[in-house]
Parts: structure tokens; sequence; C-alpha cells
């Protein structure tokens, strides 16, 4: 299994994410990136057929900000502890 969420610190808001994968990732006010499946907790399961696009985005993301984990954070939490 795989969950992903974004790290907002260091995202930069280029937008390369939600180009790669426009189902797992979109945008708050800011620009910032996030996971629309659990508004970026890491807590829900990606869906396998969305894995070469979250591969794609992971891959492309220039600070490297998109946090692939195999197993899902604490519930809440946007970073691991
Ligand atoms: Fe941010 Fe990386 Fe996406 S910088 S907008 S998480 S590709």
């Amino acid at each position: 299994a795989k969950y992903v969420f974004v790290d907002q610190d260091t995202c930069i808001a280029c937008g390369s994410c939600g180009a790669c994968a426009p189902e797992i990732f979109d945008y708050n006010d800011e620009g910032l990136a996030y996971v629309i499946l659990d508004e970026n907790q890491g807590i829900e399961e990606v869906p396998e057929e969305l894995y070469d696009d979250l591969e794609d985005a992971a891959e492309g993301c220039p600070t490297e900000s998109i946090k692939v984990r195999t197993a899902p954070l604490s519930a809440g939490k946007e970073k691991e502890p």
C-alpha cells in the first residue's frame, strides 16, 4: 500500500505534481500542493491505478516535497514525528 502527503514547508508551489497526478494533488489558496484523497494527512491509501502518476509526481517535484510512505501517518499529522 502507498500513502502520500506534501510537505508544505518545502513546497514552492511549482505546480508540477498536479499536472502529473491531477487525481491526487490540488493546490490551496497559496498555490501549495496538498493530497486530495485525505486532505494531505497521509492516511488514505493511494489507489493502485494512480501509482504511475504518483511516481511521476514524486520524481518531478523539484524540492522533494512529495512524501510517499508504505504506512499511514498518525491521523491528523502532516509530518512524521
Ligand atoms: Fe510543490 Fe513539488 Fe508539487 S514543489 S507544487 S509539491 S511538485
